[in-house]
Protein backbone atom coordinates (compact mmCIF):
# COMPACT_ATOMS: atom_id res chain seq x y z
CA UNK A 1 0.00 0.00 0.00
CA UNK A 2 0.81 3.36 -0.11
CA UNK A 3 1.29 6.08 2.47
CA UNK A 4 1.55 9.42 3.14
CA UNK A 5 3.58 10.36 6.21
CA UNK A 6 4.02 13.80 7.62
CA UNK A 7 6.81 14.39 9.49
CA UNK A 8 8.95 17.09 12.02
CA UNK A 9 8.17 21.01 12.65
CA UNK A 10 7.43 23.58 10.21
CA UNK A 11 8.93 27.14 10.13
CA UNK A 12 6.88 30.49 9.92
CA UNK A 13 9.37 33.47 8.97
CA UNK A 14 9.09 36.89 10.97
CA UNK A 15 12.00 38.21 8.87
CA UNK A 16 14.77 37.30 6.60
CA UNK A 17 16.26 35.73 9.21
CA UNK A 18 14.26 34.92 12.07
CA UNK A 19 11.12 32.47 12.42
CA UNK A 20 8.82 30.56 14.74
CA UNK A 21 8.83 26.97 14.98
CA UNK A 22 9.17 23.93 17.66
CA UNK A 23 10.86 21.06 19.17
CA UNK A 24 9.85 18.43 16.80
CA UNK A 25 12.87 16.58 15.46
CA UNK A 26 11.18 14.08 13.02
CA UNK A 27 12.06 11.42 14.72
CA UNK A 28 8.10 9.59 15.27
CA UNK A 29 7.39 10.75 11.63
CA UNK A 30 10.91 9.32 10.13
CA UNK A 31 10.11 6.16 12.19
CA UNK A 32 6.78 5.43 10.91
CA UNK A 33 8.47 6.03 7.53
CA UNK A 34 11.15 3.66 8.13
CA UNK A 35 8.56 0.30 9.44
CA UNK A 36 5.90 0.92 6.75
CA UNK A 37 9.00 0.98 3.91
CA UNK A 38 10.37 -1.91 5.43
CA UNK A 39 7.18 -3.84 5.05
CA UNK A 40 7.32 -3.61 1.35
CA UNK A 41 4.68 -0.37 1.38
CA UNK A 42 5.51 2.73 -0.76
CA UNK A 43 5.76 6.09 1.31
CA UNK A 44 5.77 9.40 0.30
CA UNK A 45 7.64 11.06 3.48
CA UNK A 46 6.32 15.32 3.49
CA UNK A 47 9.00 16.23 6.26
CA UNK A 48 9.07 19.99 7.55
CA UNK A 49 13.13 20.84 8.43
CA UNK A 50 15.05 18.24 10.45
CA UNK A 51 18.15 16.35 10.68
CA UNK A 52 17.55 13.13 9.88
CA UNK A 53 18.27 11.02 6.67
CA UNK A 54 14.94 10.25 4.60
CA UNK A 55 15.07 6.18 4.96
CA UNK A 56 16.38 4.38 2.26
CA UNK A 57 13.28 3.99 0.13
CA UNK A 58 11.15 6.66 1.19
CA UNK A 59 10.19 9.32 -1.37
CA UNK A 60 10.98 12.91 0.84
CA UNK A 61 9.46 15.64 -0.02
CA UNK A 62 11.13 18.51 1.78
CA UNK A 63 8.60 21.64 3.07
CA UNK A 64 9.09 24.72 5.30
CA UNK A 65 6.34 26.50 6.26
CA UNK A 66 2.67 25.21 7.59
CA UNK A 67 1.73 26.43 3.84
CA UNK A 68 4.14 24.69 2.12
CA UNK A 69 2.68 21.72 3.74
CA UNK A 70 -0.37 22.02 3.21
CA UNK A 71 0.28 22.28 -0.75
CA UNK A 72 2.17 19.30 -0.63
CA UNK A 73 0.02 17.02 1.24
CA UNK A 74 -2.94 18.47 -1.16
CA UNK A 75 -0.85 17.73 -3.90
CA UNK A 76 -0.13 13.66 -2.94
CA UNK A 77 -3.26 12.40 -0.53
CA UNK A 78 -5.03 11.03 -3.31
CA UNK A 79 -2.39 8.81 -4.46
CA UNK A 80 -2.29 6.93 -1.19
CA UNK A 81 -4.61 4.60 0.46
CA UNK A 82 -3.17 5.62 4.39
CA UNK A 83 -2.29 9.23 5.52
CA UNK A 84 -0.40 9.55 9.15
CA UNK A 85 -0.08 13.03 10.07
CA UNK A 86 2.46 12.98 12.80
CA UNK A 87 3.97 16.53 11.65
CA UNK A 88 4.05 19.26 14.58
CA UNK A 89 2.59 21.87 11.95
CA UNK A 90 2.24 25.69 13.61
CA UNK A 91 -0.87 26.35 14.21
CA UNK A 92 -0.02 29.97 14.20
CA UNK A 93 2.45 32.17 11.63
CA UNK A 94 3.20 36.11 11.85
CA UNK A 95 0.15 37.84 9.97
CA UNK A 96 3.01 39.79 8.11
CA UNK A 97 6.52 39.32 7.42
CA UNK A 98 8.97 41.40 7.40
CA UNK A 99 11.07 42.44 4.36
CA UNK A 100 14.54 43.31 6.09
CA UNK A 101 15.85 42.25 9.34
CA UNK A 102 13.89 43.69 12.04
CA UNK A 103 16.22 46.37 14.06
CA UNK A 104 16.82 46.30 17.31
CA UNK A 105 15.11 49.71 18.19
CA UNK A 106 12.76 49.26 20.29
CA UNK A 107 13.14 47.10 23.88
CA UNK A 108 10.06 44.88 23.23
CA UNK A 109 8.34 44.34 19.49
CA UNK A 110 4.74 43.34 19.25
CA UNK A 111 4.41 40.04 17.00
CA UNK A 112 0.49 39.38 15.48
CA UNK A 113 0.07 35.78 14.66
CA UNK A 114 -2.40 34.53 12.41
CA UNK A 115 -3.77 30.52 12.45
CA UNK A 116 -2.48 28.10 9.64
CA UNK A 117 -4.65 26.31 7.57
CA UNK A 118 -5.43 23.34 9.41
CA UNK A 119 -3.83 20.50 6.85
CA UNK A 120 -5.47 17.13 8.99
CA UNK A 121 -8.90 18.87 9.30
CA UNK A 122 -8.76 19.65 5.23
CA UNK A 123 -8.45 15.67 4.71
CA UNK A 124 -11.94 14.60 4.57
CA UNK A 125 -13.31 18.16 3.33
CA UNK A 126 -11.22 20.45 1.14
CA UNK A 127 -9.14 17.31 -0.10
CA UNK A 128 -11.90 15.06 -0.14
CA UNK A 129 -9.88 12.18 0.89
CA UNK A 130 -11.42 8.93 1.56
CA UNK A 131 -8.38 6.46 3.00
CA UNK A 132 -7.26 5.54 5.97
CA UNK A 133 -6.84 8.67 8.11
CA UNK A 134 -4.32 8.78 10.98
CA UNK A 135 -3.77 11.87 13.28
CA UNK A 136 -1.46 12.65 16.24
CA UNK A 137 -2.46 14.93 19.14
CA UNK A 138 0.30 16.56 21.00
CA UNK A 139 -1.79 17.00 24.56
CA UNK A 140 -0.34 18.63 27.96
CA UNK A 141 -3.56 18.08 30.00
CA UNK A 142 -7.09 15.98 29.54
CA UNK A 143 -5.06 14.03 26.82
CA UNK A 144 -7.34 11.48 26.07
CA UNK A 145 -10.56 13.87 26.31
CA UNK A 146 -8.66 16.01 23.85
CA UNK A 147 -7.57 13.33 21.25
CA UNK A 148 -10.86 11.54 21.03
CA UNK A 149 -12.27 14.80 20.07
CA UNK A 150 -9.76 15.58 18.05
CA UNK A 151 -10.45 12.06 16.53
CA UNK A 152 -14.03 12.99 15.60
CA UNK A 153 -13.98 16.25 14.40
CA UNK A 154 -10.87 15.39 12.08
CA UNK A 155 -13.15 12.31 10.89
CA UNK A 156 -10.13 10.17 11.54
CA UNK A 157 -10.19 6.25 11.96
CA UNK A 158 -7.63 6.28 14.51
CA UNK A 159 -5.46 9.17 16.52
CA UNK A 160 -2.14 8.30 18.38
CA UNK A 161 -2.33 10.57 21.61
CA UNK A 162 0.81 11.43 23.11
CA UNK A 163 1.00 13.52 26.37
CA UNK A 164 3.85 15.91 25.80
CA UNK A 165 4.19 17.53 28.96
CA UNK A 166 7.38 15.44 30.23
CA UNK A 167 11.10 15.38 28.95
CA UNK A 168 11.45 11.95 28.68
CA UNK A 169 8.89 11.47 25.70
CA UNK A 170 7.04 13.41 23.43
CA UNK A 171 9.16 15.98 21.24
CA UNK A 172 12.74 15.73 20.14
CA UNK A 173 13.34 12.11 22.34
CA UNK A 174 13.79 8.83 21.09
CA UNK A 175 10.52 7.34 23.42
CA UNK A 176 7.51 7.92 23.38
CA UNK A 177 4.52 6.42 25.13
CA UNK A 178 0.49 6.88 22.89
CA UNK A 179 -2.54 5.73 23.27
CA UNK A 180 -4.18 4.31 20.19
CA UNK A 181 -7.38 5.91 19.69
CA UNK A 182 -9.82 4.20 17.35
CA UNK A 183 -13.43 5.06 15.88
CA UNK A 184 -15.59 2.60 17.88
CA UNK A 185 -13.96 4.22 20.91
CA UNK A 186 -11.80 1.57 21.67
CA UNK A 187 -8.38 2.40 22.82
CA UNK A 188 -5.01 0.48 23.07
CA UNK A 189 -2.54 1.86 25.30
CA UNK A 190 1.33 1.55 24.47
CA UNK A 191 3.86 1.86 26.82
CA UNK A 192 6.93 3.77 26.84
CA UNK A 193 9.49 2.53 24.15
CA UNK A 194 11.18 3.33 21.45
CA UNK A 195 9.37 4.79 18.34
CA UNK A 196 11.37 2.86 16.27
CA UNK A 197 9.18 0.05 18.07
CA UNK A 198 5.97 2.03 18.95
CA UNK A 199 6.43 2.88 14.72
CA UNK A 200 6.03 -0.84 14.26
CA UNK A 201 2.53 -1.24 16.45
CA UNK A 202 1.01 1.66 15.05
CA UNK A 203 1.96 0.82 11.36
CA UNK A 204 0.14 -2.86 12.24
CA UNK A 205 -2.90 -0.90 13.19
CA UNK A 206 -2.81 0.77 10.04
CA UNK A 207 -2.58 -2.73 8.41
CA UNK A 208 -5.20 -3.69 10.19
CA UNK A 209 -7.96 -0.83 9.40
CA UNK A 210 -6.63 -1.10 6.30
CA UNK A 211 -7.28 -4.81 5.73
CA UNK A 212 -4.00 -5.35 4.89
O1 LIG B 1 9.10 14.78 15.83
P1 LIG B 1 9.44 14.25 17.19
O2 LIG B 1 10.54 15.03 17.88
O3 LIG B 1 9.73 12.77 17.15
O4 LIG B 1 8.16 14.45 18.15
C1 LIG B 1 7.03 13.66 17.85
C2 LIG B 1 5.75 14.51 18.02
C3 LIG B 1 5.60 14.86 19.51
C4 LIG B 1 5.84 15.77 17.20
C5 LIG B 1 4.57 13.63 17.54
O5 LIG B 1 4.49 12.46 18.35
C6 LIG B 1 3.27 14.40 17.62
O6 LIG B 1 2.62 14.47 18.66
N1 LIG B 1 2.88 15.00 16.48
C7 LIG B 1 1.71 15.89 16.42
C8 LIG B 1 2.11 17.25 16.90
C9 LIG B 1 0.97 18.23 16.74
O7 LIG B 1 1.02 19.23 16.06
O8 LIG B 1 -0.13 17.81 17.45
P2 LIG B 1 -1.48 18.77 17.52
O9 LIG B 1 -2.35 18.16 18.57
O10 LIG B 1 -1.11 20.23 17.66
O11 LIG B 1 -2.10 18.58 16.05
C10 LIG B 1 -3.13 17.63 15.87
C11 LIG B 1 -3.00 16.98 14.50
O12 LIG B 1 -3.27 17.95 13.48
C12 LIG B 1 -1.63 16.41 14.18
O13 LIG B 1 -1.84 15.22 13.44
C13 LIG B 1 -0.97 17.48 13.31
O14 LIG B 1 -0.04 16.89 12.39
C14 LIG B 1 -2.16 18.06 12.59
N2 LIG B 1 -2.08 19.49 12.22
C15 LIG B 1 -1.96 20.44 13.18
C16 LIG B 1 -1.96 21.78 12.80
C17 LIG B 1 -2.12 22.13 11.43
N3 LIG B 1 -2.13 23.40 11.03
N4 LIG B 1 -2.26 21.15 10.51
C18 LIG B 1 -2.24 19.83 10.88
O15 LIG B 1 -2.32 18.92 10.03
Amino acid sequence: MHFLITAGPTREAIDPVRYISNRSSGKMGYALAAAAVARGHEVTLVSGPVSIPAPAGVRRISVVSAEEMYHAVQAHLPAVQIAIFSAAVADYRPASVAGQKIKKNDDQITLTLERTRDILGSARTAFGYRGILVGFAAETENVLANAASKLQRKGCDMLVANDVSGQETGFDTDQNEVTLLFRDASALPLPRAEKSGLAERIIDECERLAGG
